[in-house]
């Protein structure tokens, strides 16, 4: 039978990615964004070359209603979702004091309560229907604090921790959960938070949305619990845990810092 993946985040990037590889192994998708141009573009190229069936449901998932309003949207379609891959989120870059609070609340909305709220109400769901595999993607930035992006690093802690306690629990229900964490990886996402200047990427060969796309969903297939993609990232990710912590915020903070 096929399997209806939801992804939010899918107008870009790596949602898109993961949207076109999930067409591509003959599944259904909802797909979620803001942008609802580029979602109905996708949705056109998808079903012309794949022959599944793609909803489009635009929505800004940082208003607090809008959740429970595309979970009503899904359920009164009478779709059953076997996939719930929460891929939405974004960045802002620059010293605490200095960043915008609006960015940042509705950040954390998105990066965090959505992301939660989105598994609260889809785990029961896919309970009562023999299961299901989650996707929610945090970031390498999930294993150590952030200075100059400091609200950003903490959110993707949240996600990280968050997915990897409610996949211990939900063992033997025919859930997996699995966080997938990128490092820099080519999309709009490093436009969107302005930090093109960053050391971090400026000059630098990043991996491909698609790459990393095709890691994450093949770790969500398996059951996987942390993805950590590239071995580079996977080295650094667990060094921190070695590292005295002064000497890892030293060194985050002169890697995010803008190349002159
Ligand atoms: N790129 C990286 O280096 C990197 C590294 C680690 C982790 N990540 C994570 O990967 C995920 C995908 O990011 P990306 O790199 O693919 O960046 P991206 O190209 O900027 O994609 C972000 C996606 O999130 C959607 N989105 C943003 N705000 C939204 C809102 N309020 N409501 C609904 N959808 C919203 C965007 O669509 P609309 O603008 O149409 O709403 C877009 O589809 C994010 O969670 C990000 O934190 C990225």
């Amino acid at each position: 039978m096929k399997k209806i993946a939801l992804i939010t985040g899918a107008s870009s990037g790596i949602g898109k990615e993961l949207a076109i590889i999930h067409a591509k192994a003959g599944g259904d998708l909802v797909i979620v964004a803001r942008n609802t141009e580029k979602l109905i573009q996708l949705k056109g190229e998808i079903e012309e070359k794949y022959q599944v069936t793609v909803h489009v449901i635009s929505k800004d998932l940082s208003i607090k209603e809008s959740v429970d309003q595309l979970f009503k949207e899904i359920t009164d379609k009478g779709i059953s979702i076997n996939y719930l891959i929460n891929n939405a989120g974004f960045g802002e870059y620059g010293e605490f004091q200095n960043t915008s609070w609006d960015r940042e609340e509705k950040m954390i909305a998105l990066n965090i309560t959505t992301l939660t709220q989105l598994c609260k109400l889809f785990i029961p769901h896919m309970i009562r229907h023999g299961g299901g595999r989650i996707l929610n993607v945090a970031s390498t930035a999930a294993f150590q604090p952030g200075p100059l992006m400091a609200v950003y690093y903490a959110t993707k802690a949240f996600v990280l921790h968050f997915s990897e306690a409610i996949g211990e629990e939900l063992k033997d229900t025919g859930i997996t959960v699995t966080a997938l964490c990128p490092g820099a990886t080519q999309s709009n996402f490093f436009n969107d938070a302005q930090m093109n200047d960053s050391k971090l990427v400026k000059g630098k060969k990043l991996p491909s949305s698609e790459d990393v796309a095709n890691y994450g969903y093949r770790a969500m297939k398996k059951g996987k619990s942390v993805a950590i993609h590239g071995i580079g990232n996977f080295l650094l990710a667990n060094s921190v845990r070695f590292s005295p912590r002064f000497l890892v915020l030293k060194m985050v903070k002169f890697i995010q810092r803008k190349s002159i």
